[in-house]
């Protein structure tokens, strides 16, 4: 196993997956104006990203994504308070139906569509379970939204959005609370999203403990089948998103331990929000940082960049197409760092067997190799052997950068850009390695 292992490493690569089984984007507006406190006005700081309610075109470029740049997974926030119209009970009937008319626009594209309630893991202002809203009444949220999708397991359930600030083993509770509901209500098995502290921080999965903590969430029968770990991450100072400039691309220091984490307990995570602005700083982390995602997919099902729906031009993280007669045209940011890093790499070499059913057309790409346990360790073994310092990386519009690596970074951003190559040295390393068992 040592001489499979260096064999690895000679070959220079990351892992030896190609990319995730999904990838996509969210569509954003039902969620507007929630602040980190879970306080949600009503008001028309909301713009469900609906054509036809005077907000953003989201069937339109979900319909694109999927037909023009091969998405399969759509995110699509909600606030709590909109779903049952500002009082913790039944979901109220036309601010659903406003929501379903995403939902089925979602649907209609063959992708898949992950609710996101949005509230912090709050109601105005307090924690549930934690002096709010009571478990059993986030359990009945779910009971009803389960209920509403209970025969389709193209829709997941992200429970709850960025949770922060609150004792993490009570929130698991809160969760297993609402995972019974869902099990209880629902009919197909559907995809359930575990979110965590630090505003669901890849960042701080393992040094927080969240990912240990929620670790405990299980089905009702004690099996953890279809139940993975929710990650955001930004790239910017402080992981807010907020920021134009990049200063970290998340590689060594967060998604590559974090994948390591996740394959030695033996489960999956989806990074469902992660995004940056376009500078150029940004342009090498982004994509570097995506491009780990899908070196290591047999961990990570997938990643849903933030974010097109109702944002307008001006938002820093606007990744929108723009549409002009009948053509669309993606942002050179979705284009490069979110559409690219995925449609050119090779597809996943690793069958699922973490647990997750995929439902019969489902846009998932094939697998072509089967995993064994030995390629699996080796691959958490090998080492991250970027080009290193003084690399460069040629972009589009002519903009070349040097790399200079932060401490502990091994200049991971300038391999990215020769991924194909990198790839197919991984494919070549782990045949060879087979032949060699
Ligand atoms: C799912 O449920 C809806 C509403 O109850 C029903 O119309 C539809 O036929 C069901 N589909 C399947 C595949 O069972
Ligand atoms: C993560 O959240 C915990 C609990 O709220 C907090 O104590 C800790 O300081 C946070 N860590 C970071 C890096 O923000």
């Amino acid at each position: 196993m040592k001489f499979l292992s260096s064999l690895l490493i000679l070959g220079g690569v990351q892992a030896v997956f190609g990319k995730t089984q999904l990838y996509g984007m969210n569509i954003a507006g039902f969620e507007f104006g929630c602040a980190i406190t879970g306080d949600c006005p009503l008001t028309k700081i909301i713009i469900p990203p609906i054509a036809s309610l005077g907000g953003g075109d989201g069937a339109g470029q979900m319909s694109h994504f999927v037909k023009d740049d091969e998405m399969n997974i759509f995110r699509l926030p909600v606030s709590w308070q909109y779903l049952t119209n500002g009082v913790i009970g039944p979901l109220d009937k036309k601010n659903l139906a406003n929501y379903d008319l995403l939902m089925q626009a979602c649907l209609k594209t063959g992708a898949y569509c992950m609710i996101d309630i949005h509230n912090f893991a709050r109601w105005n202002g307090d924690i549930i379970g934690q002096g709010g809203p009571t478990d059993l009444q986030f359990a009945d949220l779910w009971t009803q939204l389960a209920t509403k999708y209970a025969n389709n397991s193209f829709v997941m359930f992200e429970l709850m959005n960025e949770p922060h600030d609150l004792v993490i083993d009570t929130w698991a509770a809160s969760c297993q609370a609402a995972v019974n509901a869902i099990r209880k209500a629902e009919l197909v098995s559907h995809t359930i999203l575990l979110p965590g502290l630090n505003f669901s921080s890849a960042g701080t999965f393992i040094s927080s403990g969240w990912g240990a903590a929620m670790a405990t969430v299980t089905n009702p029968d004690l099996s953890t089948d279809n139940i993975i770990f929710d990650l955001h991450k930004y790239l910017d100072i402080d992981n807010s998103g907020n920021h134009i400039e990049c200063v970290m691309d998340n590689v060594k220091d967060t998604f590559v331990p974090v994948a390591a984490w996740l394959r030695k307990n033996k489960r999956q995570a989806i990074v469902s929000e992660t995004g940056a602005g376009a500078s150029d700083s940004c342009f090498i982390d982004f994509c570097a940082q995506n491009t780990a995602i899908n070196d290591n997919s047999d961990v990570y099902l997938g990643y849903i960049a933030w974010t097109a729906g109702s944002v307008t031009s001006t938002y820093l993280l606007n990744l929108a197409p723009s549409k002009s007669g009948s053509k669309w045209t993606d942002q050179k940011m979705a284009v490069e760092c979110v559409i690219d890093v995925w449609v050119s790499a090779l597809p996943a070499t690793v069958s699922n067997t973490w647990g997750l059913t995929f439902a019969a057309g489902t846009p998932v790409t094939s697998s072509t190799v089967s995993k064994t346990s030995t390629t699996q360790s080796t691959a958490a073994a090998t080492t991250d052997t970027g080009s290193g310092s003084g690399a460069t990386q040629t972009q589009a519009g002519g903009v070349t950068k040097t790399i200079v690596p932060a401490s502990g970074s091994t200049g991971k951003s300038a391999a990215s850009s020769v991924k194909v190559g990198s790839g197919l040295m991984g494919v070549c390393s782990l045949i060879f390695a087979l032949v060699l068992l």
